[in-house]
């Protein structure tokens, strides 16, 4: 079986993504209150990074997930039959949780392909060459691709009628404001067929010094995930930003349902972006908001689904029902 990696941010695409980190950052920095979204983190090393989150034993939102996916491996197996279907993973980052299906998969001998898609490059590569070094004699094929969600699923639209089960893990979609989420929904559901799955990973409402612990974990792997994004932006737009002059807290905020991270300066200062010849100040902790992690209740995931015409095949919970993998159908 064939295990392949495409790139398709590079050439023209890599300027176009490169212009576009650009303008967030130059839009985000030029709000009041400074605000840039969470995708910006995700290089290489970010991903790297995030890895290390999903391994924290108190950050409930992945430990409950790979829960989960041990827990159900055979009820999502059942679910697909023994047909030819193919798996495609949106923001597959290591493909860590998703590992614990196609090896049950394999082991229940079925054909099937699995194309993870991923804005980091460094983490589709590294996840297919994985693949391929455990899994050569089975019946998967793998296809990575380094690119943007939709870029990624626009290229690997086809012509069979294999069914389609994709799956957008680790409460990515909790980073989206609601209207944001509410698009992407609609443009996945409209680009699959009829009788398509989507799996969905939402953190639920919970106690606020739950979510509290989770996102400020003592080790400070946390604190180092977010302050990468100083890092990148040194890198990528020629930025002068001194890393330990910032600090990070993540805490609750009942006005947005969401977990929201913040990079407080711990001075007044200036930093200077040579790509966007611009400099921006910095007051003393003065906060910049880096993180958003909507958490949602049961009714408004069905809403959701519901509004983009889906029928909900399943919720799939932890045992404390701290998270859930919604199962969803496309329908007509
Ligand atoms: C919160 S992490 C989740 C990773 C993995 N699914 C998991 O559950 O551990 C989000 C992932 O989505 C990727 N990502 C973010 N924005 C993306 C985009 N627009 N297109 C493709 N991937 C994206 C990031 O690089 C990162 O690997």
């Amino acid at each position: 079986m064939s295990f392949v990696f495409h790139n398709l941010r590079s050439g023209a695409a890599a300027v176009s993504s490169d212009a576009q980190f650009a303008q967030t950052v130059m839009e985000g920095l030029s709000g009041d209150p400074k605000r840039l979204p969470s995708w910006l983190i995700f290089d290489d090393r970010g991903s790297e990074m995030f890895t290390e989150i999903t391994q924290l034993p108190g950050y409930h939102p992945a430990q409950c997930e790979f829960e989960i996916f041990q827990t159900y491996k055979q009820t999502i197996t059942d679910l697909l039959g023994k047909t030819e279907f193919r798996v495609i993973e949106l923001g597959a980052g290591d493909g860590g949780k998703t590992r614990i299906l196609l090896e049950h998969f394999i082991q229940h001998q079925l054909t099937f392909d699995y194309v993870p898609i991923d804005i980091s490059e460094g983490a589709i590569k590294n996840l297919v060459a994985f693949l391929e070094s455990k899994f050569t004699q089975s019946a998967m094929s793998v296809t990575g691709l380094a690119a943007d969600y939709f870029d990624g699923l626009r290229a690997i639209r086809q012509q069979d009628n294999r069914r389609n089960l994709v799956l957008f893990l680790g409460s990515t979609i909790g980073n989206m404001e609601l209207p944001v989420a509410q698009q992407f929904v609609q443009t996945l559901c409209e680009s699959l067929n009829e009788g398509d799955y989507v799996m969905i990973g939402f953190d639920l409402m919970k106690h606020p010094k739950t979510l509290y612990a989770a996102y400020n974990d003592a080790t400070g792997v946390f604190e180092r995930f977010n302050l990468h994004v100083l890092d990148v932006m040194n890198r990528k737009l020629g930025a002068n930003f001194v890393k330990d002059r910032y600090v990070q807290q993540g805490q609750y905020n009942p006005k947005t349902h969401a977990v929201e991270s913040f990079i407080y300066s711990t001075q007044a200062q200036d930093v200077s972006f040579d790509v966007l010849s611009k400099t921006f100040s910095f007051g003393a902790w003065e906060a910049m908001q880096t993180e958003h992690s909507y958490k949602y209740t049961l009714s408004e995931i069905e809403a959701l689904a519901l509004k983009n015409g889906c029928r909900i095949v399943s919720h799939l919970f932890d045992a404390n029902k701290n998270f859930v993998n919604s199962i969803w159908e496309v329908m007509a």
